[in-house]
Protein backbone atom coordinates (compact mmCIF):
# COMPACT_ATOMS: atom_id res chain seq x y z
CA UNK A 1 0.00 0.00 0.00
CA UNK A 2 2.42 2.52 0.68
CA UNK A 3 4.63 1.73 -2.42
CA UNK A 4 1.62 2.31 -4.78
CA UNK A 5 0.45 5.35 -2.58
CA UNK A 6 4.44 6.85 -3.19
CA UNK A 7 3.68 6.33 -6.92
CA UNK A 8 0.47 8.55 -6.37
CA UNK A 9 2.31 11.12 -5.18
CA UNK A 10 4.77 11.35 -8.29
CA UNK A 11 1.80 10.40 -10.85
CA UNK A 12 -0.18 13.26 -9.35
CA UNK A 13 2.70 15.81 -9.97
CA UNK A 14 3.17 15.03 -12.84
CA UNK A 15 -0.49 15.09 -13.77
CA UNK A 16 -0.32 18.45 -12.60
CA UNK A 17 2.86 19.86 -14.84
CA UNK A 18 1.09 18.13 -18.00
CA UNK A 19 -1.88 19.55 -17.58
CA UNK A 20 0.13 23.16 -16.82
CA UNK A 21 2.01 22.06 -19.75
CA UNK A 22 -1.27 21.90 -22.54
CA UNK A 23 -2.69 25.00 -20.62
CA UNK A 24 -5.86 23.02 -19.20
CA UNK A 25 -7.87 25.03 -16.87
CA UNK A 26 -6.11 26.28 -13.59
CA UNK A 27 -8.15 24.60 -10.99
CA UNK A 28 -7.26 21.21 -12.58
CA UNK A 29 -3.70 21.97 -12.00
CA UNK A 30 -4.50 22.51 -8.53
CA UNK A 31 -6.50 19.68 -7.74
CA UNK A 32 -3.97 17.46 -9.19
CA UNK A 33 -1.53 19.21 -6.70
CA UNK A 34 -4.12 18.44 -3.85
CA UNK A 35 -4.22 14.72 -4.92
CA UNK A 36 -0.14 14.98 -4.51
CA UNK A 37 -0.36 16.07 -0.97
CA UNK A 38 -3.34 13.47 -0.01
CA UNK A 39 -1.10 11.12 -1.85
CA UNK A 40 1.48 12.22 0.63
CA UNK A 41 -0.51 11.76 3.54
CA UNK A 42 -1.93 8.18 2.79
CA UNK A 43 1.97 7.11 2.10
CA UNK A 44 2.63 8.26 5.81
CA UNK A 45 -0.63 6.23 7.09
CA UNK A 46 0.68 3.21 4.96
CA UNK A 47 4.65 3.89 6.52
CA UNK A 48 2.87 4.27 10.79
CA UNK A 49 1.05 0.85 9.74
CA UNK A 50 4.04 -1.20 8.40
CA UNK A 51 6.39 -3.40 9.85
CA UNK A 52 9.13 -2.31 7.70
CA UNK A 53 8.42 1.71 7.65
CA UNK A 54 10.94 3.04 4.94
CA UNK A 55 10.53 2.68 1.08
CA UNK A 56 13.07 2.60 -1.20
CA UNK A 57 14.20 6.46 -2.28
CA UNK A 58 11.96 6.96 -5.12
CA UNK A 59 13.24 7.81 -8.66
CA UNK A 60 13.37 11.60 -10.13
CA UNK A 61 12.54 10.83 -13.37
CA UNK A 62 12.10 13.94 -15.68
CA UNK A 63 10.21 13.13 -18.11
CA UNK A 64 9.43 14.68 -21.01
CA UNK A 65 5.87 16.68 -20.60
CA UNK A 66 2.93 13.73 -22.46
CA UNK A 67 1.27 14.59 -25.14
CA UNK A 68 -2.42 15.22 -25.07
CA UNK A 69 -3.29 11.95 -26.43
CA UNK A 70 -0.78 9.84 -23.76
CA UNK A 71 -2.32 11.85 -20.99
CA UNK A 72 -6.04 11.51 -22.35
CA UNK A 73 -4.98 7.36 -22.29
CA UNK A 74 -2.91 7.60 -18.96
CA UNK A 75 -6.18 9.57 -17.48
CA UNK A 76 -8.45 6.86 -18.40
CA UNK A 77 -7.22 3.92 -17.83
CA UNK A 78 -5.37 4.54 -13.87
CA UNK A 79 -7.91 7.55 -13.17
CA UNK A 80 -11.16 7.52 -14.75
CA UNK A 81 -11.12 3.15 -14.32
CA UNK A 82 -8.81 2.24 -12.18
CA UNK A 83 -8.93 5.26 -9.38
CA UNK A 84 -12.34 4.98 -9.37
CA UNK A 85 -12.46 1.57 -8.82
CA UNK A 86 -9.70 2.12 -5.64
CA UNK A 87 -11.79 3.93 -4.11
CA UNK A 88 -14.72 1.70 -3.88
CA UNK A 89 -12.20 -0.78 -2.25
CA UNK A 90 -11.16 1.14 0.20
CA UNK A 91 -14.42 2.68 1.25
CA UNK A 92 -15.71 -1.20 1.47
CA UNK A 93 -12.33 -1.98 3.23
CA UNK A 94 -12.88 0.90 5.85
CA UNK A 95 -16.65 -0.33 6.68
CA UNK A 96 -15.59 -4.31 6.95
CA UNK A 97 -12.34 -3.23 9.32
CA UNK A 98 -12.72 -4.12 12.55
CA UNK A 99 -9.95 -1.70 14.69
CA UNK A 100 -11.42 1.81 14.80
CA UNK A 101 -8.73 3.73 14.23
CA UNK A 102 -7.72 1.92 10.95
CA UNK A 103 -11.40 2.21 10.28
CA UNK A 104 -11.66 5.80 10.07
CA UNK A 105 -7.99 6.24 8.60
CA UNK A 106 -9.30 4.34 5.38
CA UNK A 107 -12.98 5.92 5.49
CA UNK A 108 -10.43 9.40 5.04
CA UNK A 109 -8.50 7.28 2.15
CA UNK A 110 -11.73 6.50 0.30
CA UNK A 111 -13.25 10.05 0.26
CA UNK A 112 -9.75 11.19 -0.66
CA UNK A 113 -9.69 8.54 -3.65
CA UNK A 114 -12.88 9.43 -4.75
CA UNK A 115 -11.93 12.62 -5.45
CA UNK A 116 -9.22 11.49 -7.36
CA UNK A 117 -11.35 9.55 -9.53
CA UNK A 118 -13.51 12.55 -9.49
CA UNK A 119 -10.92 14.77 -10.73
CA UNK A 120 -9.75 12.48 -13.61
CA UNK A 121 -12.99 12.20 -14.78
CA UNK A 122 -13.30 16.03 -15.05
CA UNK A 123 -9.62 16.10 -16.54
CA UNK A 124 -11.77 13.67 -19.30
CA UNK A 125 -14.06 15.85 -20.11
CA UNK A 126 -11.70 18.36 -20.19
CA UNK A 127 -9.81 16.57 -22.36
CA UNK A 128 -12.63 15.81 -24.90
CA UNK A 129 -13.06 19.52 -25.52
CA UNK A 130 -9.59 19.59 -27.05
CA UNK A 131 -9.28 16.21 -28.63
CA UNK A 132 -10.18 15.11 -32.25
CA UNK A 133 -13.44 12.80 -32.13
CA UNK A 134 -11.70 9.85 -33.42
CA UNK A 135 -9.47 10.41 -30.36
CA UNK A 136 -12.36 10.69 -28.02
CA UNK A 137 -14.10 7.44 -29.40
CA UNK A 138 -10.13 5.77 -28.71
CA UNK A 139 -10.40 7.07 -25.13
CA UNK A 140 -14.12 4.98 -24.69
CA UNK A 141 -12.10 1.80 -25.74
CA UNK A 142 -8.97 2.46 -23.72
CA UNK A 143 -11.61 2.55 -20.41
CA UNK A 144 -13.13 -0.49 -21.38
CA UNK A 145 -9.69 -1.86 -21.66
CA UNK A 146 -8.80 -1.01 -18.10
CA UNK A 147 -11.77 -2.57 -16.73
CA UNK A 148 -10.77 -5.85 -17.98
CA UNK A 149 -7.60 -5.49 -16.21
CA UNK A 150 -9.10 -4.57 -12.81
CA UNK A 151 -8.98 -8.75 -11.45
CA UNK A 152 -5.17 -7.91 -11.47
CA UNK A 153 -5.65 -5.14 -9.03
CA UNK A 154 -7.99 -6.82 -6.32
CA UNK A 155 -6.79 -7.34 -2.99
CA UNK A 156 -8.71 -9.97 -1.46
CA UNK A 157 -9.36 -11.21 1.72
CA UNK A 158 -7.08 -14.19 1.08
CA UNK A 159 -4.10 -11.77 1.27
CA UNK A 160 -5.04 -9.60 4.35
CA UNK A 161 -8.24 -10.60 5.61
CA UNK A 162 -7.74 -8.57 9.21
CA UNK A 163 -7.75 -5.29 7.19
CA UNK A 164 -10.94 -5.33 5.89
CA UNK A 165 -10.33 -7.38 2.34
CA UNK A 166 -13.55 -8.99 0.93
CA UNK A 167 -14.11 -12.01 -0.16
CA UNK A 168 -13.23 -13.03 -3.47
CA UNK A 169 -17.04 -13.17 -4.28
CA UNK A 170 -17.54 -9.99 -2.73
CA UNK A 171 -15.03 -8.32 -4.52
CA UNK A 172 -16.16 -9.95 -7.87
CA UNK A 173 -19.56 -8.64 -7.73
CA UNK A 174 -18.55 -5.28 -6.58
CA UNK A 175 -16.44 -5.41 -9.86
CA UNK A 176 -19.51 -6.48 -11.64
CA UNK A 177 -21.79 -3.10 -10.58
CA UNK A 178 -18.51 -1.33 -11.29
CA UNK A 179 -18.48 -2.35 -14.80
CA UNK A 180 -22.09 -2.31 -15.78
CA UNK A 181 -22.36 1.40 -13.89
CA UNK A 182 -19.58 2.51 -16.12
CA UNK A 183 -20.78 0.92 -19.08
CA UNK A 184 -24.52 2.78 -19.08
FE1 LIG B 1 -3.98 7.30 -2.12
FE1 LIG C 1 -5.49 8.58 -5.21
Amino acid sequence: MAILEQSAVVAFEELASTLRHHGAPETLVRRAMIAAEDERRHTAVALRLCAEPELPAREEAQRAPLTLLELARLNAREGCVLESFAALQVAWQARSVAAPQLAAELAQIALDEASHAELAWDVDAWLATVLTPEERDAMELVRREATAELPAFERTAAWLPEVGLQAQADLRQLRAEFVATLAA
